[in-house]
């Protein structure tokens, strides 16, 4: 086997250079087991740009999608962020571009348009506010507009429209990973496991929500797992947070509500491409400042937004 290919050599040669860089490496709760384990800090995706504003890191070494990278360039001007896979995108958030939205806003004049994080800079930037999957309905209810447009998650969107006191328009698109997840895979698991309860991600399909004993972020599951007195839960969200629930909950058994719940973009960095990264110092991810401003903009308004 090559000496590269030895994972406690990867491992330590990554931790030399990110010394030697002085950087930091923030991984996704969906990302691989071994990427998250080796990260100085796993988190959801507002979280872990919010750690590595706070950082004293020149660099962060990012693990996760395109446009979580971007947050993080948003939020941190002045480091270098470096994506080690380039090509790790988001589905759902290039279902819409910035041409789309800006035709969705003509079409209604004073609409505050509403952006999950989930979308591209570009989509930010023309957007008034960005919401998180744990603060989307107390973001679209702290607008004073009647009617609020969000992209670009109808799942979310339907989500929120149930609880939300607005009347809500949104774009017609969908996390792939998510929408695999169907009503009878749920009920086959229920079935199989009487006792256990079921946790999942608000992109999943209205259908699925409507089985669930408790909707939330990929955060919002850590919390949830540890405070439940139930035994079995069953998980309805991308299986790379199993990581995590297992090695926090030892005592209580988690199961994954279908095989399909895999992002193959969540799985494509490796620890060679994170070695390769910091070895080259390139898949840098800069927003440019006449879109980082507004969209930027739309994330400082949703960090105002007051928190339970
Ligand atoms: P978080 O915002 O919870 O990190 O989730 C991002 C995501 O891609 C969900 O599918
Ligand atoms: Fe995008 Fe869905 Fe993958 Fe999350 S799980 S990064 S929303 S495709």
């Amino acid at each position: 086997m090559a000496i590269k290919n030895n994972p406690t050599k990867l491992k330590n040669d990554i931790r030399f250079l990110l010394k030697e860089r002085n950087a930091i490496l923030l991984a996704h709760n969906y990302q691989r087991d071994e990427v998250q384990e080796i990260a100085d800090v796993c988190g959801d995706s507002l979280g872990l740009s919010q750690t590595a504003r706070k950082s004293d890191a020149s660099v962060i070494v990012f693990c996760g999608v395109h446009f979580m990278a971007e947050s993080v360039s948003i939020l941190c001007p002045d480091k270098t962020v470096i994506l080690p896979r380039l090509d790790a995108g988001c589905p759902m958030a290039d279902m819409i571009t910035g041409e789309d939205l800006k035709k969705e806003k003509e079409k209604r004049p004073g609409v505050p348009i509403v952006a999950y994080v989930n979308t591209t800079a570009e989509v930010k930037a023309i957007s008034d506010i960005c919401c998180t999957s744990a603060n989307a309905v107390k973001v679209v209810n702290s607008l004073e507009a009647e009617t609020v447009y969000m992209v670009p998650d109808r799942n979310l969107s339907m989500y929120v429209a149930r609880t939300a006191k607005k009347k809500m328009e949104w774009w017609d698109g969908f996390c792939p990973t998510h929408e695999r997840l169907k009503p009878a895979d749920v009920l086959k698991c229920k079935e199989k496991n009487p006792d256990a309860i079921f946790v999942c991600h608000p992109e999943c399909r209205t259908e699925v929500i409507d089985l669930a004993d408790h909707v939330c972020s990929t955060s919002g599951m850590y919390k949830f797992a540890k405070e439940t007195k139930a035994k079995t839960i069953i998980v309805g969200t991308e299986m790379g947070i199993l990581y995590r629930l297992k090695k926090e909950n030892p005592d209580k058994k988690f199961i994954l509500a279908s095989k399909s719940l895999i992002c193959p973009n969540m799985k494509l960095i490796t620890l060679e491409d994170i070695l390769e990264a910091l070895e080259k110092m390139d898949r840098i991810v800069k927003v440019p400042e006449e879109i980082r401003i507004p969209a930027k903009r739309a994330l400082d308004r949703m960090l105002e937004v007051p928190r339970d």
